[in-house]
């Protein structure tokens, strides 16, 4: 059955391979996201086969069923609705707010339980984690005093909100207050958490700080290019998920649409280009599963717009007939809603 999302499970495993190579060499430790494929445990079984350190996802419903020997960290800010899953679930959380960490501390000694957290700082990115330039010593003082909270690291996150890209004179703000905190308190904090697929271009280049001993990601994994400059990485796979979709209608129509234009289906205002009698292929796959900007089509495809049901592509020079089937590249967007969506059906392919 057709749409069809090809996961192809070596693919990953190579790209995995290759972030892990690099990671060692500079002693960073690889924590995988899996949140862009729903933590499907087949790619999940890649991760719990590799020199993965911890697997990471910003949903506790996603950790909740992820069968893993590995350390389990929730990536997004939890909700005071899922403080008892928190500690049920999780090995470690991101954390931000101290409410919030208070409340696992609760939590955690209702169930004789200890719970492990890193304190996120916001470095300017402007998502979530303490204001660097806020009073971060009066939250860690309070986190220490919980019998239950174990403060394992700190961390941020960049080129997500703001688009900030991680630079040395960036991260000489987390490194400032890693020291304060660490002569403040004499502690060593474990894991410095440094950011994402985005951090990946100054690690390559060396200039990842030293003490940066972590980083979180899922976008390299799945696409094989990091983040800050959307560059391919050398040796790895950008088609580990493709997109195939069958033919159900080619015919040779107008480019432009007769009569009074108003709007498309999603209310839209529509603009079109005179050229002529073209051929068109309608695709049995929507925005419901994907929006057509996240399809990277073959050479000969053209994608021209998308209903919720109906992809429609202009054909260039190919010989193509109803029933047959077109692949598509995917976007990062592109894999998340394909991934979430119960119309698509998966597919794994174990081979290269
Ligand atoms: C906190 C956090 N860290 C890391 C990541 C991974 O980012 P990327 O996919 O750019 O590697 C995400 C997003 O998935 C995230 O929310």
């Amino acid at each position: 059955m057709y749409p069809k999302i090809h996961i192809h499970l070596k693919k990953y495993q190579e790209n995995i391979d290759v972030i892990s190579q690099l990671f060692s060499k500079s002693n960073v430790g690889l924590l995988a996201v899996t949140k862009v494929f729903m933590a499907d445990q087949m790619l999940v079984d890649v991760i719990n086969q590799s020199h993965v350190d911890m697997i990471g996802d910003s949903r506790l419903k996603n950790l909740k069923t992820i069968q893993t020997s590995k350390q389990k960290v929730l990536l997004r800010i939890p909700q005071v609705s899922e403080i008892s899953d928190v500690v049920k679930y999780t090995d470690i959380s991101l954390q931000s707010e101290l409410e919030v960490i208070d409340l696992i501390n609760h939590e955690a000694i209702k169930v004789n339980k200890k719970h492990q957290i890193i304190l996120m700082f916001d470095l300017g990115d402007l998502r979530e984690g303490v204001f660097y330039k806020d009073d971060y010593l009066k939250i860690i003082h309070e986190i220490l005093k919980m019998e239950a909270i174990e403060l394992i690291g700190v961390g941020t996150n960049l080129t997500c909100y703001g688009g900030v890209i991680p630079t040395s004179e960036t991260y000489e703000k987390l490194e400032l207050i890693i020291e304060t905190i660490e002569k403040e308190f004499h502690l060593n904090l474990k894991i410095i958490s440094g950011g994402n697929s985005s951090s990946i271009p100054l690690l390559s280049s060396g200039k990842l700080p030293p003490y940066i001993n972590q980083l979180r990601i899922g976008e390299a994994l799945v696409l094989g290019r990091e983040t800050a400059y959307g560059n391919p990485i050398l040796g790895m796979h950008d088609d580990v998920f493709t997109l195939e979709a069958s033919i159900i209608e080619l015919k040779k129509k107008p480019s432009m649409p007769e009569g009074i234009l108003g709007r498309d289906a999603f209310g839209n205002p529509v603009k079109f280009f005179d050229q002529g009698e073209i051929l068109r292929a309608i695709l049995a796959v929507g925005r419901q599963d994907i929006h057509p900007d996240h399809l990277i089509p073959p050479k000969g495809v053209e994608i021209l717009g998308a209903s919720s049901d109906h992809l429609i592509v202009q054909i260039i020079g190919l010989n193509l007939e109803v029933g047959d089937t077109i692949e598509f590249k995917l976007t990062y967007g592109g894999i998340l809603s394909l991934m979430t969506s119960p119309y698509v059906e998966k597919h794994y392919v174990k081979s290269l």
